[in-house]
């Protein structure tokens, strides 16, 4: 069921995942609301970033339905995911080290581009002109991130919080409807981790944001609705006020310290 009365942006039902002889996820469902913060969490191993890669085609799932929208997504592929609609960042930080910032950036907005050879070849003016509108957009979401004096520099020189901001931006600068994040606080200081609930909230006025994250602190503050999981199977899902308070959660959580096991 749709955790509010908006028809769910996507809507997942009885999703199972087997690696070998384990159950990563075991008739998971869920749904998540446009322009909303839906949480995800779980111990160490849980199933979620499994979960993610279900999402984003990655991972195909031995039995359930995706829906985007309301049409179920069947053999989609990463990089089709930007023209569709939906953005994701990357547990760590996957950036592309022999690239620039600018062109980190601008790969989330064009996974594809690169392939329009001929167009490349020929020096058509549309590809031309394409390719300066995407810098131009690539520069002006650097610049609401703070990072535009950066932007040629190589990811690997600048401070872990700044290459965090540089993956975030690539996922944004689609302008994606559903945006999932996979634990974006990890390695973040006070400062950056403030900014980070900031940009969440501020990109959920716009999109559906799914957050992955075992920083409970910021997981309560922006959350709308929180899915828990545990040994792959949703065991809570409700407002942070529920979660909160459910005892199978906090059992789920006995001998994981969640703050310790933040960043890995
Ligand atoms: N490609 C794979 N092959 C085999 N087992 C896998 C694979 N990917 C994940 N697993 C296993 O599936 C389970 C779920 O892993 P997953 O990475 O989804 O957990 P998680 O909730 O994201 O954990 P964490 O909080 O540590 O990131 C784990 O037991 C993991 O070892
Ligand atoms: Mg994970």
């Amino acid at each position: 069921m749709a955790p509010t009365a908006q028809s769910p942006l996507m809507e997942v039902e009885g999703v199972t995942v087997r690696f070998g002889g384990l159950a990563a996820l075991s008739d998971v469902g869920l749904s998540i609301a446009p322009r909303s913060v839906t949480g995800l969490i779980g111990p160490n191993g849980a199933g979620k970033t499994t979960l993610f890669n279900v999402l984003t085609g990655v991972v195909r799932p031995q039995s359930g339905t995706v829906r985007f929208k309301g049409r179920q997504l069947r053999g989609h592929r990463q990089h089709h995911l930007a023209g569709m609609g939906i953005s994701r960042t990357f547990q760590g930080l996957n950036l592309f080290g022999y690239m620039s910032v600018l062109d980190n950036v601008i790969v989330g907005a064009d996974p594809l581009g690169r392939s329009r050879l001929p167009e490349m070849l020929t020096g058509l003016g549309r590809y031309q002109r394409d390719e300066r509108e995407l810098t131009d957009r690539a520069m002006s979401v650097l610049e609401e991130f703070g990072i535009a004096d950066v932007a040629h520099a190589l990811p690997a020189t600048l401070p872990y919080g700044l290459q965090k901001r540089v993956a975030l931006a690539r996922a944004l600068v689609s302008e994606p409807e559903l945006l999932l994040l996979d634990e974006p606080a990890s390695g973040l200081s006070g400062a950056d981790m403030a900014d980070l609930a900031a940009t969440i909230r501020r990109c959920s006025r716009t999109m559906g944001v799914m957050l992955v994250e075992h920083h409970m602190d910021l997981v309560m503050d922006v959350c709308d609705h929180i899915v828990v999981l545990n040994f792959g199977q949703v065991i809570c899902a409700g407002p942070p006020s529920t979660v909160q308070a459910d005892p199978a959660v906090a059992e789920a959580y006995l001998g994981t310290p969640v703050q310790e096991a933040a960043g890995d």
